[in-house]
């Protein structure tokens, strides 16, 4: 029996490093650039919120398919990752600059390509302070509007979906606008 104790401390010692390690582990993976476009994405996974659960959003359709505002061309890849672009191409008030050729499918399968920072390496969630959050002085405003996640996607999908359903009315009530939020978000109890 005295034999078995220090194993058992050992193990519950290395269950339990594993607990604290293997999170932030995968966080740290999670957070890594990737050169893979994915197809479906579920966003807002861990939302603070008790209302506003996940978000599925299908990248395969919103990158290779007509979803411009007038369903006539795929969304050029840097209307999303705005900062995969060249300052000179930057609209304002877009001002920051990663990549000195604009994003492309085609770009990503060069061998020496620089992978796809994810919105949230940026845009952090309510309660992360590890960066600076982005902020934009939109005109009329007298303070900066900051941009965490969920000012971001908001601003991203919204503006966009709005717009459609303005240009083309058939689109309204297949796709969500800004407050329908409950046709992105999946219920939390
Ligand atoms: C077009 C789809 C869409 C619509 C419509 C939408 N949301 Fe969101 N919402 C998102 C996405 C995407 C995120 C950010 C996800 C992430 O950070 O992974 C988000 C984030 C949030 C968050 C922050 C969650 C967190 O803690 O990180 C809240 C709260 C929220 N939305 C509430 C709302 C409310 C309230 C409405 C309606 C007025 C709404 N949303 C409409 C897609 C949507
Ligand atoms: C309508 C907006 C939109 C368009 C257009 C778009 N993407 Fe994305 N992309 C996203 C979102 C949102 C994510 C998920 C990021 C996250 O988890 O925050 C993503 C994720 C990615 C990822 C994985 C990044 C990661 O770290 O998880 C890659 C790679 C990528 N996109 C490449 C592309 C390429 C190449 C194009 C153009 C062919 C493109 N995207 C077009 C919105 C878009
Ligand atoms: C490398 C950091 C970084 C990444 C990655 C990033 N952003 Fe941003 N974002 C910023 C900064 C910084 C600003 C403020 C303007 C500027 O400096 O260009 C901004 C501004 C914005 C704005 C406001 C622009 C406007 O016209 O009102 C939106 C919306 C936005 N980002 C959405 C996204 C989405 C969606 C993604 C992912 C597909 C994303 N961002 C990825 C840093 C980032
Ligand atoms: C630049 C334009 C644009 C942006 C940005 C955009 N969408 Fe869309 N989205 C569309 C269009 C257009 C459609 C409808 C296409 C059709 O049915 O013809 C659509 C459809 C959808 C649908 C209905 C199902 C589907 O996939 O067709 C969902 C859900 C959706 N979008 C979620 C999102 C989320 C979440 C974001 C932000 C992360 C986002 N979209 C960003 C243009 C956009």
């Amino acid at each position: 029996m005295k034999k078995i104790i220090p194993y058992s401390i050992t193990f519950i010692f290395l269950a339990a490093a594993c607990f604290v390690i293997a999170p932030a582990f995968s966080r740290a993976l999670d957070d890594a650039p990737k050169k893979e476009l994915p197809k479906q994405v579920t966003l807002a996974k861990d939302s603070q919120s008790d209302k506003y659960g996940e978000v599925a959003f299908n990248h395969e359709t919103h990158s290779m398919k007509n979803y411009s505002v007038d369903g006539k061309a795929p969304i050029a890849c840097v209307e999303c990752h705005h900062t995969d672009q060249p300052a000179a191409a930057l609209k304002p008030p877009l001002k920051t600059s990663e990549r000195k050729v604009a994003l492309t499918a085609d770009a990503l399968k060069a061998p020496d390509a620089v992978g796809v920072k994810s919105c949230r390496a940026c845009h952090l969630q309510t309660g992360d302070d590890s960066k600076d959050l982005p902020s934009v002085t939109y005109e009329g405003k007298s303070t900066p509007t900051k941009l965490n996640n969920e000012n971001a996607y908001h601003l991203n999908c919204n503006t966009c979906h709005d717009a459609a359903i303005k240009a083309r009315p058939d689109l309204k009530g297949k796709i969500p606008g800004t407050n329908d939020c409950a046709k992105c978000h999946k219920p939390l109890e």
